[in-house]
């Protein structure tokens, strides 16, 4: 049976779908007592802005404990020093001083953990930013309601989710950093990820790009893998628990957490979930396992990519729900645009009968590399004029004929009015040479403008990255140059700034493409645009990349191999060479370039001195470690002396050699 409450905003029994949906539409709104401006309250001096915003209420003061009262928490107002029992207020619930009428928030304190920021609340609880007194570091704190974890039973089962959980450390799983209780309440502390969840994302987009859901899909799916190890599932795969910490790296969040709220429901005979992913098997009371957690990642792919979950049901009964999940659903009917590869792993994924979805993680991470490898592929192709089919009949033929006969005729006459009277027309800008081949008010010739990219290739090659950058610079700036040209000549622009050691000039071409926005929403130009504003978004950002989390979002493979390489230059001139060095390697093997897209496997001359410099460091540093005699410090120092004359990527990896010096004098080496 399910039941008649309808909970709160996730993840609660599947008996109202109105609500739902209503509830969807209204996540990540702050709860009402948040956002009321308390007009009322703000004194009569203050100014009109601050009255339109009134400042937040002072939060209240701890008391000492050998100044409690037992069984009660006592906190004081900061104003009157007025002692409050806030036992049972919620955490930063806001109340009034019943002295002196001062707005206040209650306690903001749980063990170690100092509540700052309110961020939202889901089924379970509310998330609060928070400090970590001990550690000195921000942490996302969620603090389960009481409710949740009522027995002993129900804690000691949360518990041992959340010390498995903690022992995940993967990339795409949020990371657990330790759980307690206080005022009878549960808590969690975990990483903070703040660049918004797929549901942010999806409400804003209401189409996410096909290759940024084929990224989540891999990436979530890996988490899940990694969970999967360890024995646990997930149970409520939704685009709510999967969260950015930057535009490229998806994070799962509330890895086994619904294993309370399951087993609560199912004591009350219903059925936890979120109705639009929860998979079929479950609605019919059967245990889950990883596959039930493969439906929901693809009802959630599903809705991100078609702007609409898989199954829009009027009334979520239980016996209306478990009708709508018998029948077949097919992306393609809702985003026609999808390409079959995505939309074959998409509808196994979400197959009736868990037996026909995939056997493994490694199979659907496998399927869905080879739809994002396709798509990829694609991209870079030049589109194929599409066929035309024309009914001809004997006059069309003989018209055509006498159309063209009459074409070849005209161009043959003008071609040779042309010729004679060629000095007098072009005369004068025959002479301006090559490079002005553009006229003000003159259509933009792209095939010059893909030359002029691989001209300026060509400099970064000689290393001449200032005349490269310049060539760069005018093929951005010509008058109507089409993109994606324009975006190619900025990035090119951008890397050879990076290359003459530029950070703030790289900066800022990257993010005057980042700010532009994607050039095209089209679906056959969608995911070069997204690439373009993703790429030069952390491009522009002054902190390092880490090579293994770039190398996992760009492909080798055709044209996003370009970011590998601004991405290796990027943490090179930072002097960060574990990252940019294998960077610059995997970029050395990339391939499978669109024809016009070629001249990125030119740069694989620009990358060698890289790599050369980054084998010579990586063999000094290894040597280094191993020193143990001054006599062997001595024969390292000749070596690093040696490498000082022949390296020649820039600065920072002189320093390095600098570096490696001094640590060799201090281990015994003479000048
Ligand atoms: N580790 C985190 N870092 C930053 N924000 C987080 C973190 N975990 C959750 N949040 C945010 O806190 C809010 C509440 O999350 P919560 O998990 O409580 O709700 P939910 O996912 O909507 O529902 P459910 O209770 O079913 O998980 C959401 O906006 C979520 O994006
Ligand atoms: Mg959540």
């Amino acid at each position: 049976m399910l039941s008649e409450k309808s909970g709160e905003s996730q993840g609660e029994q599947v008996d109202n779908p109105q609500e739902e949906v209503e509830n969807l539409a209204a996540e990540g709104a702050l709860p009402e007592a948040e956002i009321a401006p308390e007009s009322a309250d703000a004194p009569e001096e203050e100014s009109a802005a601050e009255a339109e915003s009134p400042a937040e209420p002072p939060i209240m003061e701890t008391v000492p404990v050998e100044e409690q009262v037992p069984g009660q928490l006592l906190e004081a107002c900061p104003s009157c020093g007025t002692l409050m029992d806030v036992t049972t207020q919620e955490p930063f619930a806001k109340i009034y001083c019943p002295s002196c009428g001062q707005n206040l928030r209650a306690r903001r304190q749980f063990n170690n953990f100092q509540l700052i920021e309110h961020i939202g609340e889901g089924g379970m609880g509310a998330v609060f930013r928070s400090l970590d007194c001990n550690l000195h570091r921000q942490v996302a704190l969620k603090i389960l309601k009481k409710e949740c974890a009522a027995n002993a039973e129900e804690q000691a089962k949360l518990e041992q989710e959340a010390r498995i959980t903690a022992s995940i450390n993967h990339p795409h799983v949020v990371k657990i950093f330790s759980f307690g209780q206080d005022h009878g309440q549960f808590y969690l502390a975990m990483e903070l990820v703040e660049k918004g969840s797929l549901d942010q994302l999806m409400t804003l987009q209401h189409r996410v790009p096909e290759l940024q859901v084929l990224n989540v899909g891999i990436q979530i799916a890996e988490g899940l893998e990694a969970g999967l190890e360890k024995g646990l599932i997930h149970r409520d795969i939704k685009p709510g628990n999967i969260l950015f910490s930057d535009p490229h790296t998806a994070k799962l969040v509330d890895f086994g957490l619904a294993v309370v709220m399951d087993e609560a429901a199912s004591v009350r005979g219903e059925i936890w979930g979120t109705p639009y992913y929860i998979a079929p098997e479950k609605l019919d009371n059967q245990p889950e396992d990883f596959r039930s957690d493969i439906y929901s990642l693809g009802g959630t792919l599903f809705h991100a990519l078609a702007g609409r979950p898989p199954y829009e049901a009027e009334t979520a009964s239980m016996v209306a729900l478990k009708q709508l999940k018998s029948q077949p659903v097919s992306l393609q009917s809702f985003a026609p645009d999808v390409s079959s590869e995505t939309a074959y792993v998409i509808n196994r994924m979400l197959a009736k009968d868990r037996e026909d979805r995939y056997p493994s993680y490694r199979e659907l991470i496998d399927h869905l590399s080879y739809a994002r490898h396709k798509l990829v592929e694609r991209t870079q192709k030049p589109q194929q004029p599409k066929a035309r089919v024309v009914l001809e009949t004997q006059e069309t033929r003989n018209l055509s004929a006498y159309i063209s006969l009459g074409l070849i005729a005209t161009i043959l006459i003008v071609g040779a009015l042309l010729w004679v009277f060629r000095d007098k027309l072009f005369g004068d800008r025959l002479a301006l040479g090559a490079s002005s081949s553009q006229t003000a008010g003159s259509k933009f010739d792209e095939a010059e403008g893909w030359k002029a990219l691989r001209e300026g290739v060509k400099l970064m090659n000689n290393r001449q990255f200032t005349e490269a950058g310049e060539e760069f610079h005018r093929l951005a700036e010509s008058g109507g140059v089409p993109q994606p040209l324009k975006n190619w000549a900025l990035m090119n622009q951008g890397l050879a700034l990076l290359a003459n050691d530029d950070a703030d000039g790289a900066a800022a071409i990257f993010n005057q493409v980042a700010k532009a926005g994607p050039y095209s929403t089209e679906s056959d130009q969608a995911p070069l645009a997204s690439f373009f504003v993703e790429a030069a978004r952390t491009l522009a950002s002054p902190k390092s990349t880490i090579a293994s989390e770039i190398d996992r979002v760009y492909s080798s493979q055709g044209y996003e191999a370009f970011g590998l390489l601004a991405f290796a230059m990027h943490d090179w001139i930072l002097g960060e060479f574990d990252d940019g060095g294998p960077l610059f390697r995997t970029f050395s093997r990339s391939g499978g370039f669109a024809p016009r897209m070629d001249w990125i496997a030119d740069y694989k001359k620009f990358a060698a001195p890289y790599l050369t410099d980054y084998t010579t460091l990586a063999s000094l540093q290894t040597a280094l470690d191993k020193v143990k005699t001054a006599d062997d410090a001595q024969k390292l120092l000749t070596k690093v002396k040696e490498a000082e004359s022949t390296v020649t990527t820039g600065n920072k990896i002189a320093e390095r050699l600098q570096e490696m010096k001094s640590e060799l004098k201090v281990k015994g080496a003479k000048p």
